[in-house]
């Protein structure tokens, strides 16, 4: 269905506000920016709600691509299509970090652009950080959400023409993960967007659009953690917690959450954490302390801090045999992972996984309907909690 089917006219260039990174690790400045229409099977969304996922930090501190600022951050949101401008605002959502700022934002479809099927103005979406083409080898594979036409966009532009929507007084404003979403507005590939019921709390479901899912996918899809067992995580923010959920929910007995971080000891049992370590106070290795409590090793050890040398400890955590460890984070430095082979000889296993394993659209809506049925999040739900 082209634009003008479902827009009286054609949608025009917004101007907005925006918290734009002029430089890395430089303060965001809210700024006015253009916002260029969709171009073909994109739409424009009005964020409404978004948080700061650590990889948004991790990646605006970076001095690795100093050429993408100015840049605008942000992609864990949801929002709708509007015609209307409408003030933003930023509400603090502390599930992710207390350290850190963890603003939310919500997402609806603003317009649409030519060859949009699936979104019409007024429909309400979540953005995610990768699509899903349904055609390429991965996705039709039904084994991958590594999208070969619509995988994590590390170059600032948008994947179909390689440009950016956003600019200043003309110049390019680089994009993040083509998404963006610390702006009023952003536009997205349609096929990096899911729809969601327009009766689902935006200021909730937007963490669906990457920690939350995250977590809850390690947990279920990577590493299929069985009833009775024992697991292990290091970092209790949102991805953490969220394995920590996506755990208890599958019966493990015991779940063993690992933090430099006291605050994270109370916020952890609310996620089903049943023992809590703070490496800061232990004069042995963290490692060793995890082997007691498990009898020679857990079953599962997921790694949601960010630090290789973390991916390290996690593998010795876990236990010979059988073992599994998945890594989550995004490190900030020294990408190389570093293992004695003999942990691998052993029978370890060390895995990773973006976005849980999740492919966005087929398996998104089904997240966002365990939350409206509360499966999960009940206690994200509760606002004491948070
Ligand atoms: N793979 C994915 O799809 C995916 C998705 C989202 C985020 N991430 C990455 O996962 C990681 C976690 O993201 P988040 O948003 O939950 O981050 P976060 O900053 O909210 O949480 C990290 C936690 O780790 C703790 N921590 C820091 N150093 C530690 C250490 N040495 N030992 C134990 N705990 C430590 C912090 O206190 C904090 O509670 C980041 O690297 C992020 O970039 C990956
Ligand atoms: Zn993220
Ligand atoms: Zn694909």
């Amino acid at each position: 269905m082209a634009a003008a089917a479902s827009s009286p006219s054609p949608p025009a260039v917004i101007t907005c506000r925006a918290a734009v990174a002029w430089g890395p690790g430089q303060a965001l400045v809210m700024e006015d920016v253009e916002v260029a229409p969709p171009g073909p099977l994109e739409i424009r969304v009005k964020v409404v709600s978004t948080s700061i996922c650590r990889s948004d930090v991790t990646q605006w501190q970076s001095t690795a691509q100093p050429d993408l600022f100015p840049r605008i951050f942000g992609h864990e949101a949801s929002g709708s299509v509007s015609q209307s401008l409408s003030p933003f605002a930023f509400t603090a959502h502390t599930i992710h970090n207390a350290d850190s700022l963890t603003p939310e934002v919500r997402r609806v479809v603003e317009s649409v652009g030519e060859g949009v099927t699936e979104f019409q103005v007024g429909d309400h979406a979540l953005t995610v950080f990768i699509g899903e083409c349904m055609s390429c080898k991965h996705c039709v594979s039904g084994k991958s959400n590594m999208c070969q036409t619509l995988g994590l966009e590390r170059k600032g532009v948008m994947h179909s023409d390689q440009t950016t929507r956003f600019s200043i007084g003309g110049k390019p404003v680089y994009h993040y993960c083509a998404v963006s979403s610390f702006s009023e507005y952003a536009v997205v590939h349609s096929g990096c967007a899911v729809k969601v019921s327009p009766t689902m709390p935006m200021d909730r479901i937007c963490l669906l659009s990457c920690g939350a899912s995250a977590g809850l996918g390690a947990a279920w899809n990577v590493a299929d953690v069985s009833k009775g067992s024992s697991v292990v995580i290091f970092g209790l923010g949102t991805v953490g917690l969220s394995v920590a959920q996506g755990a208890k929910l599958r019966g493990a007995s015991k779940i063993i959450g690992v933090d430099t971080n006291p605050a994270k000891q109370e916020k952890g049992k609310a996620f089903g954490v049943t023992d809590f370590i703070n490496p800061a106070e232990l004069n042995e290795p963290v490692q060793q302390v995890v082997k007691r409590l498990t009898d020679g090793g857990a079953d599962y050890s997921f790694e949601c801090v960010g630090d290789t040398g973390v991916v390290s400890t996690a593998l010795q955590s876990c236990s010979d045999g059988w073992g599994l460890t998945v890594t989550l984070g995004v490190p900030k430095a020294k990408p190389e992972v570093s293992a004695h082979y003999g942990l691998l000889l052993s029978g370890r296993t060390l895995k990773g996984s973006l976005f849980g394993g999740w492919r966005p659209k087929t398996d998104i809506p089904l997240l966002v309907e365990k939350y409206a049925n509360k499966v999960i999040w009940k206690i994200v739900a509760e606002p004491n909690v948070l």
